[in-house]
């Protein structure tokens, strides 16, 4: 499967409207619910480009992480990716035209990897092209042929996912690291391998651990630093909590920090990702910190 990038997250929410405002208000995306929201659904659209939402929130019973939505660059493609989902016996659902009217895209079919995390794969979004004016001021995100960021996803069924992800879903391998919570030498350690499929330095990770709220994180990136700071600050105002302070990553070099979502999992925002033009002259390797500086996750344990 050849997958063009990260095309759009759903999440699930009691209360959908509390994404309107920490989407509006925080991240400094549109609310484009009102163009795309039929009567009588409470579906919030968020939008950060120039496609009309890279966010979809479903009111449920649950707060959670809900799918990855990804691009497949055209309709060949999306012909062989099924192929390949048949030729390795994984159980997909072809979208009904309502559903694909829905995402609005030409075509999608979703499935699950082997520890149950929903996946769409989709060709062809529809956008009227609407200029993205952000309600706080950020003059662009970072996606085009980046995609809409990455998403770390719980795989306690590790060495499946690992396979499925390369073999499954085509994602080739950025680096790895290998973690503990405690200083214990006897705890066991987890793994996380960063993917990617186009020049982000990973749009996919996945974490040898179970998370109840169905992702680790989701990052979004910005076009500055300032961006960054600037969030932070609509996250004090907000009363957001911080779940991991301000940090240089050592393996995708983003300036980021971690804060919480109303659907149970994190959203990383950061600036100054790096990318990598030739994959082929890229070497994998393991790093044993988290970063250059910064990203304390212990404030998020407070
Ligand atoms: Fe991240």
């Amino acid at each position: 499967m050849k997958i063009h990038s990260l095309g759009y997250i759903g999440v699930n929410c009691t209360d959908p409207a509390r994404w309107a405002s920490y989407g509006t208000q925080v991240l400094g995306m549109m609310d484009s619910s009102a163009k795309l929201t039929g009567a009588g659904d409470d579906t919030v659209y968020l939008k950060m480009d120039d496609r009309p939402y890279r966010i979809i929130v479903n009111k449920a019973a649950t707060d959670s992480f809900a799918f990855s939505g990804w691009e497949i660059a055209g309709p060949d493609a999306f012909a062989d990716a099924l192929k390949t989902l048949e030729k390795h016996g994984v159980n997909f659902e072809r979208g009904s035209a309502d559903l694909a009217a829905l995402r609005r895209v030409q075509e999608l079919a979703s499935f699950s990897d082997p520890d149950g995390n929903r996946h769409e794969i989709f060709w062809g979004a529809v956008s009227d092209f609407q200029q993205f004016a952000s309600p706080v001021g950020i003059k662009k995100f970072i996606t085009g042929d980046q995609g809409a960021g990455h998403v770390v996803l719980p795989t306690p069924a590790f060495d499946k996912c690992k396979d499925f992800y390369k073999n499954v879903m085509g994602f080739g391998l950025s680096d790895l690291m290998k973690v503990r919570f405690t200083p214990d030498p006897a705890e066991p350690e987890k793994r996380l391998y960063f993917m990617h499929c186009n020049e982000r330095h990973h749009s996919l990770a996945i974490f040898e651990c179970p998370m109840p709220a169905g992702a680790v994180h989701v990052m979004f990136e910005a076009d500055c630093v300032d961006e960054v700071g600037r969030a932070m600050d609509r996250m004090n105002a907000h009363g957001i909590k911080l779940t991991g302070t301000l940090g240089r990553h050592a393996n995708d070099h983003m300036v980021s920090f971690y804060m919480q979502s109303p659907s149970g999992f994190m959203i990383e925002f950061g600036a100054e990702g790096r990318t990598i033009e030739d994959w082929s002259r890229y070497s994998p390797f393991q790093s044993t910190v988290n970063s250059f500086w910064g990203h304390d996750f212990s404030v998020g344990m407070k």
